[in-house]
């Protein structure tokens, strides 16, 4: 879509940026994964990670993208042609289709919430039948089928529409509101007794519970919330007019998504420990935990569909990237193409996702490597796809790209420092490539084959 569309402001890039790095990544997976794996010491490594490797990769497809302002694919073509380095762009298309196929299915799930809210289900219910409702609505094949369904619908329209009208007027309001809606949970939250025993579970790190699965969970989950790895950035990022700092965007991106990893964990953890409930819980945990916090307080229903709705809107900004990568590279800036191409790939990407969505309920039987599909497939992107995707692009940008080009890229719109661009270009160039590729192998159990 070469220069066809751009963001209208600085504010526009990052809010879209942020949004589709702002998810159900933070939100929803953040907590569950760091309650499985340990609490405290998974979000000490997941902060690392995020800060010496998804920060200098965000930038590194921030400058594949602003630099050629070209799609997933043209823009590895324009800097390597003739090479096949374009395949990182076509992971990037794989990676986007399944996991938007799952994704799907959460966000449906959050549309099932709402209806279930405006409906009174949801009222005063104790602590564990929210735990009942939950795994009634998710196991029920037709309830999330037509959820996800739908959520791929709202998907579709937006994207359909196109850069500017769809994806970036909506950012402006909900996120926000999501921020405000977070920090009234938080209060609500902190002030709950025992609420220390959950703050106390979220940072104080534990070391001895992190085995190498939290490891690389904790690198998927840097990537995942990030959204880097699948080229989505790459193509958010050619919208972006050259008179922006990129160095400022990334960062102020990883800011922002920090703070709602926080505020995620700040809204349940307390939570889970006043009400007795396991911060293991898994997928559940956030659909058990917030609305008992909500029911604690005075109009709490209201809050909690507030809530949901903007929980929703921060899924569909994530979800528009994933279908946006796809799009852009098919349609090439061609307005009725993209229209249709939206359409045939969403609804592609639904027929996809229909076993993930049964996976919780009639298909729970059927495993891959003894997980279920919608856990393979999850396994699969944040896992395995996403850190490969990373792992290319940090050797792409510094053995493809000239020093001299990433610098003046870097210095448009404002100053990087020498210093603090060598310090990218390090981390890029080594500390990346060894860090995933150490974790992958640890996982793969090599270092244990090895050292015994
Ligand atoms: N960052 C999104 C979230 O945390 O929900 C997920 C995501 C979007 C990952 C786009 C990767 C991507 F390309």
């Amino acid at each position: 879509m070469n220069q066809s569309e751009q963001w209208s402001s600085r504010i526009g890039f990052i809010l879209a940026s942020a949004g589709s790095a702002i998810g159900l990544g933070a939100i929803w997976k953040f907590p569950y994964v760091a309650g499985i794996s340990g609490g405290g010491a998974f979000f000490f490594i997941f902060l690392l990670f995020t800060l010496i490797l998804g920060l200098p990769l965000l930038l590194a497809e921030f400058a594949i993208g602003r630099s050629t302002q070209k799609d997933a694919i043209e823009s590895y073509k324009a800097i390597a042609p003739n090479t096949k380095w374009h395949f990182v762009g076509y992971l990037g298309l794989v990676t986007s289709f399944i996991l938007l196929s799952f994704y799907s299915v959460i966000g449906g799930w959050i549309i099932a919430y709402i209806f279930r809210t405006i409906t009174g289900q949801l009222n005063g219910i104790s602590a564990e039948q929210y735990g009942i409702v939950f795994a009634e609505t998710i196991s029920n094949p037709g309830i999330s089928i037509s959820v996800h369904f739908l959520f791929m619908l709202l998907t579709v329209v937006v994207v359909a529409k196109g850069v500017q009208n769809g994806i970036e007027k909506a950012n402006y309001i909900m996120m926000p509101a999501l921020f405000i809606i977070f920090i009234l949970l938080i209060i609500r939250s902190l002030t709950l007794s025992h609420a220390s025993e959950g703050i106390s579970f979220l940072f104080f790190p534990d070391f001895s519970k992190l085995n190498s699965e939290a490891v690389l969970a904790a690198l998927g989950q840097s990537f995942f919330t990030l959204s880097v790895g699948a080229s989505t950035m790459v193509t958010y990022s050619s919208y972006v007019k050259k008179s922006e700092n990129l160095p400022r965007s990334a960062l102020s991106i990883v800011m922002m998504n920090i703070f709602v990893v926080v505020l995620a964990g700040l809204a349940i953890f307390p939570a889970v420990f006043s009400f007795g409930l396991q911060p293991d819980a898994g997928p559940v945990l956030l659909f058990q935990v917030l609305p008992n916090v909500f029911s604690h307080m005075p109009f709490g229903i209201l809050f909690f569909l507030a809530f949901l709705v903007l929980f929703l809107f921060a899924a569909l900004t994530s979800s528009f990237s994933m279908l946006e990568i796809i799009v852009a590279v098919i349609s090439k800036g061609d307005k009725s193409l993209r229209k249709k191409w939206s359409w045939i790939i969403g609804f592609i990407i639904f027929l996809m996702g229909i076993p993930s969505a049964l996976s919780y309920g009639p298909w729970s039987d059927i495993t891959i490597l003894g997980k279920s599909i919608f856990d393979a497939a999850d396994f699969l992107v944040s896992n395995m796809l996403l850190p490969l995707g990373a792992l290319l692009i940090a050797i792409f940008v510094p053995y493809k790209m000239k020093k001299s080009v990433l610098m003046e890229e870097m210095q448009h719109g404002g100053g990087f420092a020498k210093g603090l661009f060598n310090m990218w270009y390090f981390a890029l160039k080594y500390i990346a490539p060894i860090a995933i590729i150490f974790v992958l192998l640890d996982v793969l159990g090599v270092w244990d084959l090895l050292f015994g």
